[in-house]
């Protein structure tokens, strides 16, 4: 791990500062809406192979930072490396998505594992050497439900029907399937921090699919037990969790987690987020990818809105989702501008 850095700004506010400037970065800040990206991508044939190449995510990783100046770059991977690592086939076909072989329980390999997920690491590695120190590295993974689910589907889907039945009926075999999935998990996210990153973030996108009655087992013990491994090696490192769409668990996965920053979707108040907090955490989003998409005025007003909804509570400027592919890099541009000169 590298040397602490107080002169990040991001650090700063995911260790509760309330800081004057505001920190920002973008969920998918790197990806196809850049035409950098693009020309990498294509070189590179498969998205997998730009995944595995580290000279080539490296780049990738350090296209948006050149272009707009975020506080932080964020690792160039995806969270299904992890149950690629873990024995099952992965390969993303062109504009549908991820697919992955069909799921068979297995234990893990670590020796495999390290093997498969070296490359990121070496990422890592490049990516810390070549960033300002005045700017953070975030590493990050899927959470142990998102990944899960990925795994029992093979594919992407709204729905998710396959991880939500073993879900609502309790099946052993999801409940094996999240325990691995944490060790699995830490193990990653460990090497990446030994490797470099400042910070992470736990991607739980579809947090919203748990059955509720199930969602403190399959989302927040999962988190905190993650959180704890990292904190037994690394004592505070700064976490953030996004418990995507599960607001009405908001307050139990802040009180129970360990997160050191609250990562808030479109659909929640910031405000209200914020309050939850209690200043003791920060809280990070969540302006809505659509109205980046869009631009114009509605754009501005809603910089503005996020920005005031936060108060003066610790803040990392985000959206409340990735980018979306389709938006011009000129409404990035101007988002960018608007967060950097405005003081609290
Ligand atoms: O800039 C960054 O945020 C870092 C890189 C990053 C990617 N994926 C690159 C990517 C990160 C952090 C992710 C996380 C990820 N991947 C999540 C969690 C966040 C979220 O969006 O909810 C999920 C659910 C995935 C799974 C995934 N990866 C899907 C469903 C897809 C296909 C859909 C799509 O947008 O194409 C991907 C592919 C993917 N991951 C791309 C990128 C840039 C596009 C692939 C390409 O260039 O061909």
């Amino acid at each position: 791990m590298s040397d602490p850095l107080p002169d990040q700004l991001l650090l700063r506010a995911l260790s509760g500062e309330r800081t004057k400037q505001i920190p920002f970065w973008l969920m998918r800040q790197a990806g196809r809406y850049l035409p950098e990206y693009r020309a990498l991508r294509e070189k590179a044939g498969s998205f997998l192979n730009l995944c595995f190449t580290p000279e080539w995510a490296a780049e990738v990783t350090l296209q948006p930072i050149r272009r707009f100046d975020m506080d932080a770059a964020i690792l160039f991977s995806d969270i299904l490396v992890v149950p690629h690592a873990l024995g099952q086939d992965l390969s993303f076909i062109e504009g549908e998505g991820p697919r992955l072989a069909a799921f068979e329980e297995k234990d893990i390999d670590p020796e495999f594992f390290d093997a498969t997920l070296a490359p990121v690491q070496e990422t890592v590695r490049r990516v810390r050497t070549e960033l300002s120190t005045r700017k953070a590295l975030i590493g990050f993974a899927g959470a142990p439900w998102t990944v899960a689910c990925y795994m029992l589907e093979g594919r992407g889907d709204l729905a998710f029907s396959a991880a939500c039945n073993l879900a609502s009926r309790g099946d052993p075999l999801l409940d094996r399937l999240i325990d691995r999935l944490v060790i699995a998990t830490s193990r990653y996210l460990l090497a990446q921090i030994k490797n470099g990153v400042d910070a992470v973030q736990l991607f739980d996108s579809w947090a919203g699919l748990a059955p509720t009655a199930h969602f403190h087992h399959l989302i927040i013990t999962p988190a905190r037990q993650i959180i704890d491994n990292i904190h037994k090696e690394y004592p505070n490192f700064p976490v953030i969790g996004f418990p995507r769409e599960g607001s009405a668990f908001y307050e139990e996965y802040v009180r129970e987690t360990g997160i050191s920053c609250l990562g808030v979707d479109q659909l929640s108040s910031l405000k209200e987020t914020a309050r939850l907090c209690g200043g003791k955490i920060a809280v990070q989003g969540n302006l809505d990818p659509q109205i980046l998409l869009r631009g114009g005025d509605e754009l501005l007003r809603g910089i503005n809105a996020t920005l005031k909804a936060a108060g003066d509570a610790p803040f990392v400027f985000n959206l409340g989702h990735g980018v979306i592919k389709e938006t011009p890099p000129e409404h990035v541009a101007i988002l960018a501008r608007a967060v950097k000169e405005y003081r609290r």
